[in-house]
């Protein structure tokens, strides 16, 4: 049979017969969520919203709208301090946002939060400083957990730890269960230092440093069984999902997880990821659709159980 010279299909029929075939769900899919006080665009990211508060009602309908049922609220506060007490303060950005959300959407919208202190705080610094100038482990441990509790208390139904602390699974799960509190935790267990966050940074530190060095708590790009053991010790610690950033570059670690581990794992496909594809699709570089929807595949066939993107919403139109 002669080959066609073209695909009879249409780019929309070949990308909903590769998620068919792929087995991908509107479920799997987790969309990003940056809350703040007041509107803001970002500038690395085009189209990414940042939602002010007071529409977060309308913003969390009309992804429910299109079908996605989970979203990860990343606070952007709008004054910092040394040790980050907005972050767990009841009346904190991230902690109203969710009241709001769950009084509206109740269990119709599984909601989960970013647990760290780097929005929060003067340095930009996942944990605490010390004098001495270093990141001081254990003093950063309280704080997270106070975070994570003052989430669940609000409602949250996931809490999610991305500071990359020593001991944070642990941490969290032993205060809220003293409290009774079930919110699962999903633990942001091997996040690798990346330039590839630097547009997040830009938008949630705004002034401070987008390119702070976070190498020495966060996991190096060079050692795959570092990545494994910070997944293990995660697993043992109580981590109900455990999460591998970002996703492009470490699909071979996602499926060594998936393989060795056997456990739910999910995927950040991070904001330089976006970005690169947002900054050559305005070229016209590259087709924008198919990079995304090969991205969203990919991850999904490395073995992804929960994919994190800023894609979500554009994926979610051939599910
Ligand atoms: C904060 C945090 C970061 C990201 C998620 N949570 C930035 C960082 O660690 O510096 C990155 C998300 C993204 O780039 O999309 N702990
Ligand atoms: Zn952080």
């Amino acid at each position: 049979m002669p080959l066609q010279p073209q695909n009879a299909w249409s780019a929309e029929e070949r990308y909903k017969s590769l998620f068919g075939s792929l087995g991908l769900r509107k479920s799997h899919l987790v969309l990003p969520v940056f809350v703040s006080n007041s509107p803001a665009v970002i500038k690395s990211m085009p189209g990414v919203e940042v939602t002010p508060l007071h529409k977060i009602l309308k913003r969390v309908q009309s992804i429910a709208d299109s079908g996605i049922s989970s979203i990860i609220i990343f606070g952007i506060p709008n004054r910092r301090d040394q040790i980050g007490s907005s972050a767990f303060d009841r009346k904190g950005i991230v902690q109203c946002a969710i009241r709001e959300i769950k009084s509206g959407f109740g269990n119709t919208m599984n909601v989960a939060t970013d647990v760290c202190i780097c929005q929060y705080n003067l340095t930009g610094h996942c944990g605490i400083v010390s004098n001495s100038g270093r990141i001081s482990n254990d003093a950063t441990l309280n704080i997270l957990a106070k975070i994570a509790v003052s989430h669940a208390e609000a409602g949250a139904d996931v809490v999610a730890p991305s500071a990359m602390m020593d001991g944070q699974v642990h941490a969290i799960k032993g205060e809220l269960h003293s409290r009774r509190l079930n919110t699962s935790i999903l633990s942001f267990s091997a996040k690798h230092a990346s330039s590839l966050y630097t547009p997040f940074r830009s938008a949630a530190f705004m002034k401070t440093n987008a390119r702070l060095d976070k190498s020495t708590y966060q996991v190096s790009y060079s050692n795959s069984r570092q990545a494994l053991r910070e997944i293990e010790t995660d697993i043992n610690e109580g981590a109900d999902m455990v999460m591998i950033k970002p996703a492009l570059m470490y699909l071979d670690l996602v499926r060594m997880v998936k393989n060795t581990f056997n456990y739910p794992v999910a995927v950040q496909n991070v904001s330089g990821e976006y970005a690169m594809i947002k900054a050559a699709a305005m070229r016209g570089w590259v087709d924008e659709d198919e990079w995304k929807v090969h991205s969203i595949a990919s991850i999904k066939r490395a073995g992804a159980d929960k994919i994190i993107s800023y894609f979500v919403l554009d994926i979610a139109k051939y599910l």
